[in-house]
């Protein structure tokens, strides 16, 4: 749509005395983020020549991202995450550095304080799920092996649920464990399952509004910290899974798609253990970027 001039100098004055209204700012930073913010949703607004009923949808849609939020619930990381917005972030924030493994979101099913296991141990808790032996290395940019890396892991059950979805306060299927002296790792997880992110609210209703699904690839969690690395937050995604081209949230790096090979009833485990039916194994090596102030 084309406007006058007349009209398109109107626009652009009041951009322009909104821009100036930061002048006085004493923190440049925030300055900056301000004044972009206000450029990019004006030109937002004049391109798609917005109208007034839209903002009204559009203010009442953010009100209700407020209303369901609580501690348990964060509807506007799940917007952003939807929007691309977290990846992008994360892309910016995670510049690649050698062969170090690629970041990806970080979702809201993190929770502190997860039980410790020994490497070779099981965090499953009494998930459902089928056993998965996860096993692999840590180490940094240059190939050394990072001795003591703490290692969280955390992933769905086999209904697609974590255990904070539950309403019993259960703790299962997320644990920490370190990496030993040659930073070697290993534990038992279940196979991760496609789920889908919190689709009951205003998130849910806006995909169902464009025709798009709520599931997430199926994948496992991780966060690795090291001093003197960047922490990594990634996961792992199963190849095969029909969901890898169409993860809600964009968080599938091809990088981060590896083969869980599943194991016939009857085959011997890494650790003896015994598994009556089908398990499954998956290597993970991963490599620590350095921090860069
Ligand atoms: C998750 O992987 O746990 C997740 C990520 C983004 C939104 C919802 C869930
Ligand atoms: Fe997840």
């Amino acid at each position: 749509m084309t406007v006058s001039a007349e009209q398109q100098a109107r626009e652009e004055q009041l951009l322009e005395r909104v821009v100036r209204s930061f002048d006085a700012c004493p923190d440049p930073r925030l300055a900056e983020l301000m004044v972009g913010l206000v450029h990019h949703v004006h030109d937002y607004i004049r391109e798609v020549r917005l109208t007034e009923q839209e903002w009204g949808k559009a203010i009442g849609f953010l009100t209700g991202c407020g209303h369901i939020t609580d501690d348990r619930r964060q509807e506007f990381i799940l917007l952003s995450d939807v929007l691309g917005v977290s990846m992008q972030t994360i892309a910016v924030n995670n510049e690649a550095d050698g062969d170090a493994t690629e970041a990806t979101v970080f979702g809201p099913f993190f929770v502190e304080g997860s039980p410790e296991v020994p490497i070779g141990g099981d965090i499953s808790g009494g998930a459902a799920g089928e056993p998965c032996w996860v096993e692999g290395t840590v180490s940094d940019i240059d190939g050394k092996p990072l001795a003591g890396a703490l290692i969280e892991v955390w992933e769905a059950d086999d209904e697609g649920r974590y255990d904070v979805q539950y309403d019993d306060g259960r703790t299962a299927a997320r644990g920490h464990l370190h990496t030993d002296d040659q930073g070697r790792y290993a534990f038992w997880g279940v196979t991760p399952t496609p789920y889908p992110i919190p689709h009951d609210g205003p998130v849910g209703r806006l995909l169902a509004a464009v025709g798009r699904s709520p599931m997430r690839a199926s994948h496992l969690h991780f966060m690795v910290s090291y001093p003197g690395c960047r922490t990594l937050v990634t996961h792992i995604f199963v190849r095969g899974d029909e969901l890898l081209d169409s993860d809600t949230v964009f968080g599938v790096k091809e990088s981060l798609v590896k083969d869980f090979e599943q194991q016939p009833a009857g085959t011997p485990t890494p650790d003896g253990r015994r598994i009556d039916g089908t398990w499954s194994k998956v290597r993970f090596d991963m490599v620590l970027a350095p921090a860069r102030t």
